[in-house]
C-alpha cells in the first residue's frame, strides 16, 4: 500500500540559488530564488497520483480543475494517474472539467471569490471526483449541491495559515510557509505563469508587475 506522508517546507527555507537552474531570461530580475523546482513537483505529482490511485480503485475519476493557476498541476497529476493505470492494468476512467475562480489582486487575496465559466456541474451527480486548486471552501459548497459520491481535493500548495485549508485537502503537495510563490501557473498579476519551477518573485518584480 501506499502510505500517506506530509512534505513540509520549513519557515526558513530561502529557497535554491537561481543559478542552479534554468528559467526564462525575461524574469532574471524578478525573482529572488527558486522556492520548488519543477523536477520536485513532478515527483511529488507522482507521489499523490499513487495515493488517488490507491483510494478510487475502480471508481472513474472526474477530475474538476481549477483554473487558472491549477492548469499545470492538474494535467501532471492526470497524466501521472493514467500512466500509473496503464502500469497497472488498472485503467480508471479520467474525464476533466474547468472551473475558473479569481481572488487575488497583487500578492492579497481579496474578499471577493468569482467563479467564472461551467457553474452548471450536473454532470458531477454520482460521480466520484478530484478536485485541485485553492480557494476551496466556497467551490466545494458549489459542488456539493451537485452530490457527487465522493469529493476528494488535491492541492499542490497548502500554505500554514491560521486557518489553514489543510481539512479540506485530501492529497497535499506541499505545505509551506504562508508567502506568496509564484510559477508552474501560478500568477502574480498574470505573470510568471510561464516559470516551470515554483519561486519567490524579487522586489523589482513585484513593483514592475503591480497593478
Ligand atoms: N501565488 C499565486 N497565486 C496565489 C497564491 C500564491 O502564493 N496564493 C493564492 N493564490
Ligand atoms: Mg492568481
Amino acid at each position: 500500500g501506499v502510505g500517506w506522508e506530509r512534505e513540509t517546507i520549513k519557515d526558513d527555507w530561502p529557497g535554491y540559488s537561481l543559478d542552479l537552474f534554468t528559467y526564462p531570461e525575461h524574469y532574471h530580475d524578478d525573482i529572488e530564488s527558486v522556492y520548488i523546482p519543477h523536477g520536485v513537483i513532478m515527483n511529488r505529482t507522482e507521489r499523490l497520483a499513487h495515493y488517488i490511485m490507491n483510494d478510487f480503485q475502480d471508481d472513474n475519476i472526474m477530475v474538476l480543475c481549477v483554473l487558472k493557476g491549477g492548469y499545470k498541476f492538474c494535467a501532471d497529476l492526470v497524466e501521472f494517474i493514467k500512466i500509473l493505470g496503464r502500469n497497472s492494468n488498472k485503467y480508471l476512467e479520467t474525464r476533466v472539467e474547468f472551473i475558473r475562480l479569481k481572488s487575488y489582486l497583487n500578492d492579497q487575496s481579496t474578499e471577493d471569490l468569482h467563479i467564472i465559466g461551467c457553474q452548471d456541474l450536473s454532470f458531477l451527480r454520482g460521480k466520484a471526483i478530484v478536485d485541485t486548486g485553492k480557494t476551496m471552501k466556497a467551490l466545494l459548497k458549489h459542488v456539493e449541491t451537485f452530490e457527487p459520491k465522493m469529493v476528494k481535493v488535491a492541492g499542490l500548495l497548502v500554505k500554514r495559515v491560521p486557518n489553514m485549508a489543510e481539512s479540506l485537502t485530501d492529497y497535499v503537495g506541499f505545505e509551506i510557509p504562508n508567502r506568496f510563490v509564484v510559477g508552474y501557473a501560478l500568477d502574480y498579476n498574470e505573470y510568471f505563469r510561464d516559470l516551470n519551477h515554483i519561486c519567490v518573485i524579487s522586489r523589482t518584480g513585484k513593483m514592475k508587475y503591480k497593478i
